[in-house]
């Protein structure tokens, strides 16, 4: 693998370069800045002592000339030097007095003293070179022709930078090793934490949702920990609900198989009566019906599950809807021995796909039916309420227990007892296709009543028109 490749040695190579950036910045910027700082004020000093010490030159006599100038130069820590101009050009002059004379040469040559020359008679300032050694200069033309120059060497202030980007560099040095240190260590703690949680995706990709995944850290890894677990639990509930849909799926199928496979053999095997023959076949029929049911079940939950069950959003007037019901109904409800009744409300005009608001009234009418004693009433009413349109199928059958009640819209739920052998799977394809609308399906059950309502956006009304309005498309 590429070494670069790694968390760590990128985390490390970027501090590097961020401290060997900061050392450049330093040598470019502050330590010239430094040196600027203390050569300037090595002349405000010099340019600041010249006046007073030209004047002092000014007015000596010529025995008293070299002890001041020698004062003067102790006084200002410089070399002083007291000197006329005979020429000006080329410059030529004769020096009255020098606290540390050399030669006059140096003098007469000095880039400051020429420029002297040429800016006379204002005082002038700056470093020159001379023999290896920088120094700062005022070079001060005073009234009356002479000049007093003040050189003062600065070696030391120069060293005190060379120290300084000395000292800057070691520590540089140092900082530049320990950020590689400090960032190899941090990102190798990191990496064993990512390669955690690395191998746990893999364990979850594989189909292991048992170990939980964990990272103790509160940061951003961890963070991602938490989420990983979540969705590890998540995909863990998914698959336990994929499973048990598969079980239960099987065993709803087998059951009417393996009863139609039965008179299958019989018919095969016997020599049967007519009469009986009819009843085999009535029971295989319905056992088919069964089968079938089941399959339109199972394929619809199917759909739903993958999102492909598309419902429309159209105008559907409730009352029609519940009079066909009430109509479909009619005679299965004079054979099981109920009495199905029907009252319809105002304004129940809703927004949803007809044909599956009629799916979801045929699965409740039917439960109302199959799962109450005969004689009772089933009552299918429509209403306006808060905003909604309603459909709701009342009966005075037995109810259903509270402990079952939030269940029962739960895919295969059953309530223990049941008389009818349904597969479970009628409420909750209805509430499912309920949400799908917009709307819900909801249950108010106490042992004697027991009321299941659809509930399904009303649609605008127009008052000025008095009429239902189109269903806006926002
Ligand atoms: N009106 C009702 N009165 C009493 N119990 C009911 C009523 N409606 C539903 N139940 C109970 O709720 C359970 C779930 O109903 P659901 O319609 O989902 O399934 P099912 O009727 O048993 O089978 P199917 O899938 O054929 O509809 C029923 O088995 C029944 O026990
Ligand atoms: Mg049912």
């Amino acid at each position: 693998m590429n070494p670069l490749r790694s968390v760590g040695a990128r985390l490390g190579l970027a501090l590097a370069v961020v401290v060997a950036a900061a050392l450049v910045l330093v040598d470019l910027i502050v330590v010239p800045s430094l040196e600027r700082n203390l050569v300037n004020s090595k002349l405000s000093q010099l340019r600041e002592a010249a006046p007073s010490i030209g004047s002092q030159l000014l007015n000596s006599s010529s025995f008293a000339l070299d002890d001041n100038i020698q004062a003067a130069s102790d006084s200002a820590d410089a070399r002083v030097v007291y000197f006329t101009v005979l020429t000006w050009s080329p410059p030529k002059l004769t020096v009255y007095a020098d606290s540390s004379p050399v030669t006059s040469a140096d003098v007469e040559n000095d880039p400051l003293v020429l420029r002297a020359f040429a800016d006379f008679p204002h005082l002038v300032s700056g470093t020159v070179t001379s023999g290896g050694q920088r120094y700062a200069e005022v070079a001060d033309p005073l009234f009356g022709g002479p000049v007093v120059l003040l050189r003062a060497p600065l070696r030391d202030s120069l060293q005190t930078i060379h120290l300084v980007r000395r000292r800057l560099v070691v520590a540089g040095l140092i900082a530049l090793a320990a950020s590689l240190l400090v960032g190899q260590l941090a990102a190798s703690m990191f990496a064993r934490r990512l390669r955690r949680l690395e191998r746990a995706a893999d364990r979850i990709a594989g189909g292991d949702f048992g170990a939980s995944v964990e990272d103790p850290g509160k940061d951003e890894v961890g963070q991602l920990a938490a989420a990983f677990e979540r969705m590890r639990q998540r995909l863990a509930q998914l698959e336990n609900a994929r499973r048990e849909f598969i079980a239960n799926a099987s065993h709803e199928l087998r059951t009417p198989l393996f009863s139609l496979g039965g008179f299958l053999e019989l018919m095969a095997d016997e020599d049967l009566d007519p009469a009986t023959q009819a009843e085999f076949m009535a029971t295989m029929r319905e056992q088919v019906a069964r089968l079938t049911k089941l399959a339109t079940d199972l394929l619809d939950l199917s759909r739903l599950d993958a999102g492909r069950l598309t419902v429309r959003r159209e105008h559907v007037d409730l009352s029609a809807l519940a009079e066909v019901l009430a109509d479909e109904f009619r005679a299965v409800a004079l054979s099981s021995g109920h009495e199905l009744e029907l009252e319809n409300g105002i304004e129940t005009a809703a927004l949803g796909d007809e044909e599956r608001a009629l799916q979801i009234g045929r699965i409740l009418v039917e439960n109302a039916l199959i799962h109450t004693p005969a004689g009772t009433p089933v009552r299918i009413r429509t209403a306006r309420q808060n905003g909604s349109a309603l459909l709701t199928v009342e009966d005075e059958g037995p109810g259903i227990p509270a402990e079952h009640a939030g269940q029962v819209f739960e895919r295969f739920y059953r309530v223990e007892g049941s008389v009818a052998s349904g597969s479970g799977l009628g409420l909750a394809i209805a509430r499912e296709l309920a949400e799908l609308m917009g709307g819900s399906v909801d249950l108010h059950t106490v042992p004697g009543r027991t009321v299941f309502a659809l509930a399904l956006p009303a649609e605008a009304i127009s008052r000025e028109k008095g009429r239902v309005a189109e269903p806006s498309l926002q």
